[in-house]
């Protein structure tokens, strides 16, 4: 056991009204995401028992930025309102103020999150580690996907999901439909698709026979009420990834 990694966290709301999401929101999303990364939910009952022994408890916790870029106090929220109904995927334009969304803070001492509209298709993206121009380095959630929203995705859980990527977990089943693919961790079960919903009957390539897949993970595509956990190999790859590529927002 390592000691506990700290990372500064800066919310970029931007909306075309960014008073939607309420501080208290904001709150819930960092206890959301702090209780998952110390593997303190109660919903870890959900693991079954031959998962149980690979459930990790990252030593990896988020607060919300007590100084701004300038070092000036704030409350580590920045409210921006934006004229565009709605972002895409890798839609560059949320990370920058002069094309109507809000600037990254230096990337090397915050962690970046933009809350935007992204319409109906997507749920959040992040960058992987040193994959980006430092301006754009981060994750970009739906406001819909905050803890309280209605729905299966509004449990606050994309930004657990999202902030795996951050640091450079893939998912779960390898992106690729066939059994080849890897994540590039042994203790998850190769998978052959990602899931949807709250089960995953026989996948091709750890079949049920075999004891099934792991869609109880945070990197797959399951319901927020449904991904639980993280492993001790996925726990050692963000720790290892998050001091080797991003030691001064460990510092
Ligand atoms: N589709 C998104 C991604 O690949 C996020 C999925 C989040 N899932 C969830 N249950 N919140 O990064
Ligand atoms: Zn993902
Ligand atoms: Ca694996």
């Amino acid at each position: 056991e390592g000691s506990t990694i700290y990372i500064p966290v800066v919310f970029h709301i931007v909306l075309k009204n960014p008073n939607l999401v309420t501080d208290a929101q904001i709150q819930a999303q960092i206890d959301r995401l702090n209780i998952d990364y110390a593997g303190l939910n109660p919903d870890s009952t959900l693991i079954p028992a031959r998962f149980k022994p690979y459930f990790a408890k990252p030593n990896i916790q988020f607060k919300l930025a007590q100084r701004n870029a300038n070092d000036e106090p704030s409350d580590g929220i920045d409210r921006v309102t934006t004229a565009i109904d709605n972002f895409t995927i890798d839609d560059i334009r949320v990370k920058y103020a002069a094309l109507g969304g809000a600037d990254a803070w230096d990337h090397n001492r915050f962690f970046n999150v933009w809350i935007a509209d992204l319409g109906q298709q997507y749920l959040g993206y992040s960058t992987f580690p040193n994959s980006s121009p430092a301006a754009e380095d981060g994750v970009v959630i739906k406001y819909t996907t905050l803890p309280g929203n209605p729905g299966v995705y509004g449990k606050g859980r994309t930004l657990t999901h999202e902030t795996g990527h951050f640091f450079y977990l893939y998912h779960i089943w390898g992106d690729e439909p066939d059994c080849a693919a890897d994540d590039f961790i042994d203790d998850t079960p190769l998978q052959g698709n990602y899931t949807s919903g709250c089960s995953h009957p026989n996948d091709p390539c750890t079949p049920d026979s075999k004891g099934g897949v792991m869609y109880q993970n945070f990197m797959d595509y399951t319901d927020d009420a449904c991904m639980v956990m993280f492993t001790l190999e996925q726990k050692n790859r963000m720790e290892t990834s998050a001091n080797l590529y991003r030691p001064s927002l460990v510092a």
